[in-house]
């Protein structure tokens, strides 16, 4: 809060750049990061004036999964992905960040945040800016964020009824999660009754330039869903022409890469092959590296990764002042579109399901259909 940097600044317990002390001092600020873009502008401000851009880290714990790291070395130490990761091969790409569990002991922070501020804001826009940026020309802390801030920048800002048309917001009610009955978001603890609050959210980004025109990227995340599970899937073209014929009803299965961030971390690549048989039937088949059997368990906590990086003084898998602003820009339009109108009938998912129905019709208008990772 603007209090605490204030008092941080005033008690010198973290003085100015320009003071004579300035040494080591840095600060880490942990989500949420503002409330809005003009808030998070506000927090900017304060904090420039207060301290050094370098002295700040903006952190996110989805940058210290190991996993996510991943995605840049699987991208850019390998050369068979980047010539294929443009409009041209990819079809659309899914992120799903799925949790099982409710809003727990938080509904004075949530009932203030709702899915896309506490989620999509920070998480899964720094997971859909890794996987769309370009490649940076060194793994250094401004190149690389220089990079994500383009991809944030050129994310299609909508118009009101365009955010309701690209998006779907819904709210969990009471259902049965693991064979145990849970109550609905309404019921929890601290929660108003008639609360308008989204617990889920799936949002059709676009992102305007030249590698990704035309290529939806469909994001979701939300509360109290049939498992818990944080993937990125990069869902790939089907061929131009197929020599092989289909069987009745059945349908070509398209090359999907997909990221698993957590839980069971890896990268699976699903292809056709041909069934064993007289006649050339196809079967999709998966290629899977599992993080646990080839390196065993990871020792490190996300959290551990970042503090060990602040204290180093790496800032490469913290947020800059400027991306968190960036960030806000494409979800800000999206909040208040959805906070415009009379709210969807909520709840309108039951714990244990896998989100709102309308959340199929979503990818259905673009010939797809979510994965159930
Ligand atoms: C936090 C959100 O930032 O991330 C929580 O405030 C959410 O609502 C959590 O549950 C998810 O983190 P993880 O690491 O469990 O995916």
């Amino acid at each position: 809060s603007p209090d605490a940097i204030n008092h941080l600044s005033e008690s010198g317990l973290a003085p100015r750049p320009d003071a004579a002390r300035e040494g080591w001092v840095r600060v880490i600020i942990e989500k949420p990061f503002g409330h809005g873009r003009e808030s998070a502008r506000e927090l900017n401000r304060l904090l420039r004036s207060r301290f050094a851009e370098a002295q700040v880290y903006r952190i996110d714990h989805y940058l210290g999964k190991e996993t996510v790291q991943n995605l840049l070395v699987l991208r850019f130490a390998n050369s068979i992905f980047e010539p294929i990761w443009n409009r041209d091969h990819v079809d659309h790409v899914q992120i799903t960040a799925a949790e099982t569990v409710g809003v727990e002991h938080r509904a004075a922070y949530y009932e203030e945040s709702g899915v896309l501020r506490d989620m999509f804001q920070n998480h899964l826009l720094q997971l859909l800016a890794l996987t769309a940026m370009e490649p940076p020309n060194t793994f250094g802390a401004n190149v690389v964020r220089e990079e994500k801030v383009k991809v944030l920048e050129a994310m299609r800002r909508y118009a009101p009824e365009d955010a309701r048309d690209a998006s779907v917001i819904g709210q969990y009610g009471p259902g049965t999660i693991g064979g145990v009955s849970v109550p609905g978001y309404r019921e929890e603890p601290g929660v108003a009754p008639d609360s308008r609050v989204p617990t889920y959210a799936a949002v059709r980004f676009l992102i305007d330039n030249w590698r990704w025109e035309g290529v939806p990227f469909f994001v979701r995340s939300g509360k109290r869903l049939a498992r818990r599970v944080t993937e990125i899937a990069v869902q790939f073209r089907r061929p131009p022409h197929l020599l092989f014929r289909l069987g009745h009803g059945e349908r070509l299965e398209p090359n999907v890469l997909a990221i698993r961030i957590q839980p069971d971390e890896g990268i699976a690549l699903r292809f056709a092959v041909k069934r064993p048989g007289i006649d050339v039937q196809m079967a999709p088949v998966r290629m899977r590296f599992s993080y646990q059997e080839a390196f065993g368990a990871d020792s490190h906590s996300a959290y551990e990764t970042l503090l060990l990086d602040c204290m180093l003084g790496d800032a490469t898998l913290f947020s800059r002042g400027d991306q968190v602003e960036a960030a806000w820009d494409v979800i800000d339009p999206l909040i208040e579109a959805w906070n415009a109108v009379d709210p969807a009938i909520f709840p309108n998912y039951r714990a244990g399901d896998w989100g709102p129905a309308a959340a199929n019709a979503l990818l259905a208008r673009n010939g797809a259909s979510w994965r159930t990772p």
